[in-house]
């Protein structure tokens, strides 16, 4: 029989120990290694109910072969069956053990005879150009990249050994981090050390690292998520914070740091880079910091040179699948609008991709509600309209895609929820201690007049989450802001007034954190063991402020460096100018947004729906990159090719 590794775990475990006095003691007659072993490793999870239960059978005098302790304390016949459910628990389920053996595809620029090797970098032939305020604030780090991103050029002849890496998450999670990790640990190689850091940033600078080891990657390649270090928003900004990381760094004898986050978590690994360029060391050296792209958000894009965040694919394949899921289902039952709201926060990428998989009823894309003006009740009116327009045609359903950021992006709410940012953070210390009632009546007076007006119209729900906390980047939480109820009741109050006649029936769905961490894609499985093979490259050649990239997905894949300090610009957050990079919206006259548009009045008026199925991992379309990527890259194919001999 095989043991998982949680279950040999605690076979050598200090608790196995302790088992085995509790049944010394009561001279237990089924007690014997062989036979404990069995009962422990069936019952996996132990706690003082399942101790008790142990005890409470061994007392009795039964015999402990075929009876299940769980960890409830509840008694259950064991059977063949439930020994291989057990065998399941804890990420070891049939599908987990099997994408851990599939295949990541590698880059030919990492083969060496056929052999994994890192690569040097030279200076390629792009060019950034920086925002000259900010480029001040980063001298050393502009003077060593000239605002020119690398590009890979060959494998690595000298052997760079003795690094110690620290690696953490930042921000929300998203699936293929893991895959970072292994290809990071890979292309290290045994000569240099990996430590993994817990919980993000807030982690590193209280130092909590381990050593990420051989083993560690056999149980997280391909799996989804961050939970084997997790993560957490904290920014490292301060003097003070910096400092901190400055000290780990020293005591825990750190060479280099590889931050994996979004636009924020990029810009702090920016900040660090520059902060310790030098003198972090005895010896006067620095410690290099580099940045690899994740978001399911998508919004951190830089053209060819970096076609997308990871997360991005896995995330739109699993709302994908949902939402296809619902398109039948309402063209099944011919009763329901569904409003669906999609994660994303600002970028407006998820639904659009999300569109493009399955050709719902209405899209709405936040930037182009931006661009044109669009007041909240012309958004009501299209979607009441059309609802109207297709009732007579008697299809009385629909689905409605609505962008996690699109209250932003409504004319007046902009400015609006900027006001209300900035009232927020100058009378912090006059709302705090105040319910959010009486925090909504202070701040109607101090708003300037129109936005007070418009806050106040709003339902009161939507008005509570106005106010709620910003995140730590001074970001106003829009996950928390239920868009979609929004519409869907003011669309039946102006379908009421239009037509009286006309049947509307909603539902409201929010789809999150379902896709945040679902079983990483093959896209994004090989992408981020190829920016992990990329990070850990720049590392060994001697790179830092750099963020790993890869482009050209479907011919190859050639790693890149680009410089993060020529990336940033200046943004109001929390009512203060910050150093942030750019978040990349989606461009009106992107190929994708084009597709949308030429498509939509159709999808509209018939039904043209696709389900595009869950993500799959072995079927026709597993080898899919994102549509828009292909799109908006003007790729001829939808597959991506990172191993040329695939
Ligand atoms: P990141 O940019 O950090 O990857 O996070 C993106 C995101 O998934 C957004 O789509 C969403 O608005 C946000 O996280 C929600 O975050 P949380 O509830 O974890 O603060």
């Amino acid at each position: 029989m095989v043991y998982s590794p949680l279950a040999t775990e605690i076979l050598r475990s200090s608790l196995f120990g302790h088992y085995r006095a509790c049944l010394k003691k009561l001279n237990a007659p089924y007690f014997g290694n062989n036979h404990t072993k069995k009962w422990i490793f069936a019952q996996q999870s132990i706690n003082v109910a399942s101790v008790n239960c142990i005890l409470n059978i061994v007392q009795k005098g039964r015999n402990m072969d075929n009876i299940i302790c769980r960890s409830s304390g509840v008694e259950l016949e064991r059977t063949e069956l439930t020994d291989l459910l057990a065998v399941m628990e804890n990420g070891h389920s049939p599908f987990e053990e099997a994408i851990r053996t599939m295949k990541v595809s590698v880059c030919e620029a990492f083969k060496k005879s056929g052999v994994l090797a890192p690569v040097t970098f030279v200076p390629g032939t792009r060019t950034l150009e920086p925002n000259l305020e900010v480029a001040k604030a980063f001298p050393n780090s502009i003077a060593a990249s000239k605002n020119i991103i690398l590009s890979a050029s060959g494998t690595m002849t000298e052997k760079v050994s003795g690094k110690r890496v620290a690696v953490l998450f930042s921000g929300g999670p998203a699936a293929g981090g893991h895959n970072v990790l292994v290809g990071l640990k890979q292309i290290l190689g045994p000569t240099n050390t990996l430590m993994g850091v817990k919980a993000g940033p807030k982690g590193l600078m209280k130092g909590e690292m381990f050593e990420i080891t051989d083993d560690h990657v056999k149980e997280i390649i391909n799996t989804g998520g961050f939970d084997f270090l997790g993560t957490d928003r904290t920014k490292i900004e301060k003097a003070d914070d910096i400092d901190k990381v400055r000290n780990v760094c020293r005591e825990q004898n750190i060479d280099a740091i590889v931050i994996i986050g979004g636009d924020d978590s990029n810009t702090n690994a920016a900040l660090l880079a520059e902060k310790l360029f030098h003198d972090v060391k005895e010896d006067g050296s620095g410690v290099q910091v580099i940045g690899v792209p994740k978001t399911i958000d998508g919004d951190l894009q830089i053209g060819d040179d970096l076609p997308i965040s990871f997360g991005f694919d896995t995330a739109t394949k699993i709302y994908a699948e949902k939402v296809g899921n619902l398109l039948r289902d309402t063209a099944s039952s011919l009763k329901y609008w569904h409003f669906v709201r999609l994660m994303g926060r600002s970028a407006s990428h998820v639904t659009l991709e999300v569109a493009l998989q399955t050709h719902p009823t209405i899209t709405l894309i936040s930037e182009e509600v931006r661009d044109r003006n669009t007041t909240l009740s012309e958004i009501v009116d299209i979607i009441a309209l059309t609802a109207i327009e297709r009732a007579k045609n008697g299809l009385n359903y629909g689905v409605v895609l609505v962008p996690e950021g699109l209250i932003e992006f409504i004319p007046g709410f902009t400015t609006m929820i900027d006001d209300l940012n900035d009232k927020m953070t100058q009378f912090k210390d006059d709302l705090s201690g105040k319910s959010v009632r009486e925090q909504l009546f202070f701040i109607y007076s101090k708003l300037t007049q129109g936005h007070g007006e418009l806050l106040e119209s709003l339902p009161e729900a939507i008005k509570f989450m106005l106010m709620s906390d910003r995140d730590q980047h001074g970001n106003l939480q829009v996950s928390r802001i239920e868009t979609e109820a929004m519409l869907s009741h003011e669309v039946k109050l102006r379908i009421k007034e239009l037509d009286g006649n006309v049947k509307f029936e909603y539902l409201n769905h929010f789809f999150g954190y379902e896709a945040r961490c679902g079983a990483s894609t093959l896209f994004d499985s090989s992408y981020t063991y190829n920016l992990g093979a990329t990070a850990g490259s720049l590392i060994l050649d001697g790179r830092t402020g750099y963020m790993a990239s890869l482009k050209d997905l479907d011919k190859g894949a050639k790693p890149l460096g680009i410089p993060i300090a020529s990336l940033l610009d200046i943004e109001m957050r929390k009512g203060k100018p910050a150093k942030v990079i750019e978040k990349a919206l989606v461009k009106l006259d992107s190929p994708a947004f084009l597709y949308l548009k030429s498509r939509r009045k159709l999808w509209a008026e018939k039904d043209l729906s696709s389900s595009p199925g869950p993500a799959q991992f072995w079927g026709p379309t597993s080898r899919q990159m994102p549509k828009t990527v292909a799109l908006n890259r003007k790729y001829n194919s939808l597959d991506f090719k990172f191993d040329a001999d695939e």
